[in-house]
């Protein structure tokens, strides 16, 4: 008999309960606070997990009150949000995408379990894999962007990262997939809002992110708030039980998020708590997060017939798994010994993450900062915002350690005088600094502005109808460059901002997002031309509000836009286009894109298509470029999207090289969801999309045929 059979065999009703049962310590606030004695509850075997509790001595003392004064002695989980690092805080993960390299993606978050795992922590509730379209969504921030390609290859980089190759390894860390699914489909962009997601937009769209996490071999899983089309995702039969444990054949521990199984009843699912437990549980769920409804309720819901106990035996038995492949019954503090070097190393990984996440969106030939430059003035209240620099979900970080913008930009240019006014608040509309600014900026040889959100402006409950320049910043901006002195205008924040005239009126735009620790350094790297910016944009950047939801991958209008045919799709007062596409990103020099081709024109079904590219960089610098790889299917049984990322390749290029790309496509690229959902691949007529970005007027095209197999039925 396994220690998990003898285990369940020797446990209480109670006890069993306990397993499920995840409590907030409440050392960080993620959700309504509680007021719970935790201590007295572990002792009594009615916790299997703690989390917002990190630090050595907290959890060693916490973990002992479980190994040495509970009945069973069961170790605890002990969870927390490391989103974007632990101690050193990295860019958020919204910036880090569009770094496009799944090897940093996993290095930051191996890093990030490392620190973690020397403060005791054992479980993350991260990679957070939402996939949205929508920047009033503040968590928009907190996950991959817009593409479910890219938002598969982050999972499967983040979880690698966070987990090793064994979980058992004090350094590792078990890993969440969270929010299954749909969170970033929210109606209006606003958190915990239901979302209408048709079968179709989940298959393209929102599982395939989870799938992959699952391929990997996440430990846990944590199903979203929402619900979609009326079923809330934390008693979702169809997602959790039949695609989830029976489709996928995850094993994993399913935990529920924040107080939301006891939402079930404010959904209008549950009549009262013990259906809510009942419902959740007969779903798929094993942990409960906060609401405390399954230890509580659980009871009465199996004396009403409403669960099973081989149900409850079964989510026991994950949770104790989880437990046993950490390696917790025979090392539940898992030692990971600190050590300055690594620290050091984390803050370089942390710079060289940020500058590998800023995106130059535009530039007038102001960047590079000349390296003569005799005054620069740095405006705005996001120049010497320490604090603002992590983000959000930064619980552990050292906001004493990030660098500012003016102290970045101080360092990198010694022989340079640097002058500061904040001009404006960060959220007020009080503009009387306005004027003081623009004095300084008339006096100066270039300004940089830095301008944006606060950090509790993103992440969870930090959406925003109008995503724009706070307060009295747009002024402040219009003010500043209406002086004449060149400028450059760097947004700071966890989604795309619509700017209104600035994107026209701004010498250079720079998206910084929130960089993290090392914020001024990276920035600093990436201004003066010490780093030659390389990151693309994981998302597209709208115009104006009214355009969201916008993305590249949208299926063909029957009257695509026509400037000339009023009758076409489009708006009478903005442009359909975005003001930046998917992909977009600039960097010093110029690259270019020749010789599209494919080592055939038709292909059977099945046979392995090669592509081909040359890219040609310019003789001023060298770069980092990435070329994105998009297909369309030109006619099909279900109208595919008029653009797919299949593929995307960074190289290194020294000035004046010319590389050749080549990578060859596969079945799997080609396969789609059919009329019955099931994955198909049909013969026809293929379009390939080779460029720097989405932008359908820089791409170039080479088309293919599929061939039936001609001894297929
Ligand atoms: C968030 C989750 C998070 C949890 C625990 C919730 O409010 O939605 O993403 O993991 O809190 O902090």
């Amino acid at each position: 008999m396994s220690h998990i059979d003898e285990l369940l065999r020797t446990m209480t009703l109670t006890e069993k309960l306990g397993q499920l049962n995840l409590v907030t310590a409440d050392r960080a606030i993620t959700g309504p606070a509680t007021d719970a004695d935790i201590d007295a509850a572990i002792r009594a075997g009615k916790v299997g997990g703690v989390f917002n509790l990190w630090g050595r001595e907290a959890i060693s003392a916490t973990q002992r009150l479980a190994r040495e004064e509970s009945r069973l002695r069961i170790p605890l989980l002990f969870g927390l949000d490391v989103l974007h690092g632990h101690r050193t805080i990295f860019p958020v993960p919204l910036a880090e995408a569009g770094a496009f390299d799944p090897d940093l993606w996993m290095r930051t978050a191996r890093v990030a379990a490392l620190e973690a795992a020397e403060d005791g922590v054992n479980l993350t509730f991260a990679p957070m894999l939402d996939v949205s379209r929508d920047p009033r969504w503040g968590r928009i921030v907190e996950g991959p962007g817009e593409d479910p390609l890219t938002a598969s290859i982050f999972a499967r980089a983040k979880i690698h990262g966070f987990q090793g190759d064994d979980l058992r390894s004090p350094a590792a860390i078990a890993a969440t997939a969270k929010h299954f699914c749909g969170g970033g489909a929210a109606t209006a962009g606003r958190d915990y809002a239901s979302a209408d997601i048709s079968p179709r937009q989940l298959r393209e769209i929102y599982l395939p992110p989870f799938r992959a996490a699952v391929l990997a071999g996440c430990a846990a899983i944590m199903p979203a708030f929402n619900c979609i089309d009326g079923a809330p995702m934390t008693a979702h039969v169809e997602l959790l039980r039949h695609y989830l444990r029976e489709e996928l054949g995850f094993d994993g521990v399913v935990l529920s998020d924040y107080t939301a199984i006891g939402e079930l009843i404010e959904h209008g699912v549950a009549g009262d708590r013990t259906e809510a437990a009942a419902l959740a549980l007969n779903a798929g769920v094993d942990m409960d997060m906060v609401s405390g409804v399954f230890l509580e309720h659980l009871p009465e819901a199996l004396a009403r017939g409403l669960v099973r106990e081989d149900i409850i035996d079964a989510a026991v038995r994950r949770v104790l798994a989880l437990k046993e492949r950490l390696g917790l019954f025979d090392d539940p503090v898992r030692l990971v010994v600190s050590c300055a070097a690594r620290t050091e190393a984390a803050q370089e990984l942390a710079r060289d993450c940020a500058r590998r996440s800023i995106v130059l969106l535009t530039n007038r030939r102001i960047l590079p900062i000349d390296k003569n430059l005799r005054r620069l003035a740095v405006i705005g209240p996001l120049a010497d915002a320490r604090m603002e620099m992590q983000g959000p979900w930064s619980a552990a970080g050292r906001p004493e350690t990030c660098v500012t913008i003016l102290e970045g930009l101080k360092a990198a240019l010694p022989d340079c005088e640097v002058v500061h006014a904040e001009g404006v608040g960060l959220d007020r509309d009080d503009d009387c600094g306005v004027a003081g600014a623009c004095e300084l900026a008339r006096r100066a040889d270039l300004t940089v502005l830095c301008m944006g959100e606060a950090a509790y402006m993103s992440g969870e409950a930090a959406c925003r109808a109008t995503p724009d320049l706070p307060g009295a910043q747009q002024q402040l901006a219009q003010a500043v460059i209406a002086t004449g002195t060149p400028n450059a205008l760097l947004l700071v924040s966890g989604r795309p901002l619509m700017i209104g005239d600035l994107a026209e009126s701004a010498g250079a735009i720079v998206a910084t997002w929130f960089p993290g620790a090392m914020a001024g350094h990276a920035i600093a790297d990436v201004l003066t031309g010490a780093f030659n910016p390389c990151a693309r944009l994981p998302i597209t950047w709208p115009r104006v509000t009214g355009q969201i939801p916008i993305f590249y991958a949208q299926r063909a209008s029957g009257r695509p836009t026509d400037e000339a045919n009023p009758f076409t799709s489009k708006y009478l007062d903005v442009a359909v286009t975005p003001l930046f596409p998917f992909g977009h990103g600039l960097s010093y020099g110029q690259a270019s894109l020749e010789n599209l081709r494919l080592d055939r024109e038709r292909y059977f079904t099945g046979e392995d298509i090669g592509v081909s590219v040359d890219v040609i960089c310019s003789e001023e610098c060298a770069r980092r470029e990435t070329v994105f790889f998009f297909l369309h299917d030109r006619v099909a049984s279900v109208a595919r999207p008029i653009m797919e990322l299949k593929r995307w390749r960074q190289i290194d290029l020294a000035p004046g090289e010319r590389m050749t790309v080549s990578l060859t496509l596969g079945i799997e690229d080609l396969v789609f969801p059919g009329v019955e959902l099931r994955p198909i691949v049909e013969p026809g007529a293929f379009d390939l999309f080779v460029g720097f970005s989405a932008a359908p007027e820089t791409l170039l095209r080479a088309s293919f045929s599929l061939l039936a197999r001609p001894d297929a039925a």
